[in-house]
């Protein structure tokens, strides 16, 4: 398939398959730029989230001068408004009208298949900053598609654990239903299996909609001891603040995956005080890099570095890594998928290696929101790697 591009690619520039090779050497010592499509939201519910991303990539590439293996790197940037009808045109614009030779995107786990069919139809290389869709890493797999994320079952599986470890033996899901509501839920039923306890009921309600209110009346009629959720973004603030004014804290201790209270907790005051959830980052995480990091990014955007951001860096570290170990010759695609596939990422959340599956083995801590802060408290799972069912990658 990614022979297909190559070959697609130089019929397009009318050059031959010697003549092509030829040039290729030519073009990265002529230094001709590499373009990065960036397809991620700037505007919708994840706004932020893309943005954070957005900026912790040039932030990196900032500290490489702008250049990967000795080529300048153009940044093309689409928004994608989380919108999954959308993401196939998306997609075609970013390869076709921008030409952007590698793909990072995106937030969303339903816009992200659009992405992760063009990387295997035409080995495009793909890099994942966030959208968790457990297909990507599973049975939609390729050696052309990586995350340096989280998958959706990785971080509810750590808070399922952890919840049933408190002896809860019945706990409640709300989410969007929509994939990684879904498959989050589905992490969170097995890590609670795991301690003994069970997932009782699944309330969903449409994506991005933030009228909580028939869900939160039902809660308390559900016979369960408390309640784990997928939100995230601005829909991740509402219901926070809905699920407190409804009164319900005192009465259903509410955990989740820790996007629930990432880049939020400004905007959620007191109603997140004292919610415990499980993620693949904390604040005050104490190592150098993250130390390093975070005061980077607070220069360079003016906000503080969350998840998301330190999920785009890694994907420019990543997207680094390939390119350099090819010198820059982006048609040895396999020895640069193999070079990522190998490459071992000095995260600020703490270094992490990729699974066969391309998916980061990684600690997911457990954190307490107090202050305005993601305290990791404890460890909720150690390098823990998604199951990664039907995935053929070895
Ligand atoms: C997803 O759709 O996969 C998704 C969106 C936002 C998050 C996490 C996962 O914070």
């Amino acid at each position: 398939m990614a022979e297909e591009r190559r070959m697609l690619t130089r019929r397009a520039l009318g050059l031959g398959t010697l003549a092509a090779g030829a040039a290729g050497t030519a073009w990265a010592q002529g230094k001709a730029p590499i373009r990065l499509g960036l397809m991620l939201p700037y505007s919708g519910t994840f706004a932020q989230l893309g943005e954070n991303i957005t900026s912790a990539i040039e932030l990196h590439l900032a500290e490489r001068g702008g250049m990967l293996a000795g080529r300048p790197v153009t940044i093309v940037k689409l928004d994608d408004a989380s919108d999954p009808a959308a993401a196939p045109q998306n997609v075609n614009r970013l390869l076709n009208r921008d030409k952007a030779d590698v793909l990072i995107g995106t937030v969303h786990s339903g816009v992200v298949m659009a992405l992760v069919q063009a990387a295997r139809e035409k080995g495009v290389p793909l890099v994942i900053p966030n959208a968790g869709n457990a297909a990507a890493t599973r049975e939609l797999c390729s050696e052309s598609i990586f995350r340096t994320s989280f998958s959706n079952w990785q971080p509810a599986y750590g808070m399922g654990k952890v919840l049933a470890a408190t002896g809860v033996k019945r706990a409640a899901w709300v989410s969007w239903d929509y994939a990684a509501g879904k498959e989050a839920g589905d992490g969170f039923r097995d890590g609670l299996k795991v301690g003994g306890a069970e997932m009782t009921h699944t309330l969903l309600l449409p994506f991005p909609e933030t009228n909580f209110q028939p869900i939160l009346a039902q809660l308390p009629g559900l016979g369960v001891e408390a309640v784990g959720s997928f939100f995230a973004g601005g829909g991740a603030v509402q219901f926070v603040r809905d699920y407190a004014a409804a009164g319900l804290r005192d009465k259903l201790p509410l955990c989740g995956s820790g996007f629930l209270t990432e880049g939020t907790l400004a905007a959620q005051g007191a109603a997140a005080e004292g919610i415990r959830t499980a993620l693949h980052y904390g604040d005050g995480l104490d190592n150098p890099k993250n130390t390093a990091f975070r005061k980077a990014f607070r220069e360079k955007a003016g906000r503080e570095a969350d998840v998301y951001a330190v999920q785009g860096y890694d994907a420019a570290q990543l997207v680094a890594a390939g390119i350099e170990a090819v010198r820059g010759d982006l048609d040895a695609d396999k020895a640069m998928f193999a070079a990522m596939r190998n490459a071992r990422i000095d995260s600020p959340r703490g270094a992490f290696t990729l699974s066969a599956q391309h998916n980061p083995v990684q600690n997911i801590y457990l954190r307490e929101a107090k202050g305005g802060q993601n305290q990791v408290i404890g460890i909720a799972a150690e390098a823990l790697a998604d199951p990664g069912t039907g995935c053929k990658l070895t």
